[in-house]
């Protein structure tokens, strides 16, 4: 349906360029999604590599699972309708922070590959970078930090993933952080040397502020 036909007029074409934007920060806009089972470490390192970033001059804006279902997401639980509904709504606001020129860091399962499809799709193949926050689900279980795993083994939680809801690994992220591998330090170091040149600023004329 066409926007007119909803008596909808956006003005996406009126408003400042994301280009302009990116110029004011000095650094390019881009979506990093980090994939990975409850407890596999995707929040941790979020905020070691925001700090990382931070220092250098970076803004960024991370947009955590537990945070965005406490808040804009609240009304949403974890049937697969749901995790839809909640990684596409986490797409849509990306996509506002990406035209402000923030980098955003995600923290979502993301559990199966039509959703991450879905998620691509809206935000867009060049600013969609995928990675993948990779611990055995034993590992999870065993860390069990926030005590999830026990109770979906004893089935007071339903539908847990890597339980009894699926994960389907990424095929093709930029970078796969092995986290029961490798320290947090590593982690960080190879999230900065493979985002790094992505989200680096290079002048072009586009980027010209029109007066
Ligand atoms: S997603 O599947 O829709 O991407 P999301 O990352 O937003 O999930 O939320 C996952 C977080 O919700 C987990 O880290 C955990 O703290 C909590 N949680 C509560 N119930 C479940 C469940 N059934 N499956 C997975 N995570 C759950």
């Amino acid at each position: 349906m066409e926007n007119n036909d909803k008596n909808l007029y956006p003005i996406f074409h009126k408003i400042a360029q994301r280009s302009d934007k990116e110029r004011l920060l000095r650094q390019r806009s881009k979506v990093i999604w980090l994939i990975g089972l409850s407890g596999s470490g995707k929040s941790s390192i979020s905020i070691e590599f925001e700090k990382a970033l931070y220092k250098r001059g970076y803004l960024t804006q991370i947009l955590d699972g537990d945070n965005i279902r406490s808040g804009i997401n609240n009304n949403l639980g974890f049937s697969v309708e749901d995790r839809v509904e909640n990684i596409r709504r986490v797409s849509e606001v990306s996509k506002l922070f990406l035209n402000a020129g923030i980098i955003i860091i995600n923290c979502f399962i993301t559990p199966t590959r039509e959703i991450r499809k879905m998620a691509r799709d809206i935000i867009g193949e060049d600013d969609f970078l995928e990675v993948y926050v990779n611990a055995p689900i034993e590992v999870c279980e065993e860390r069990d930090t926030k005590g999830l795993y026990k109770k979906a083994r004893q089935g007071i939680i339903k539908n847990f993933t890597g339980i009894d809801s699926p994960f389907e690994p990424p095929v093709n992220p930029v970078l796969e952080l092995k986290t029961h591998e490798q320290s947090m330090e590593t982690s960080v170091d190879q999230l900065l040397k493979v985002i790094g040149p992505h989200i680096t600023y290079k002048e072009t004329s586009e980027a010209k502020v029109k007066e």
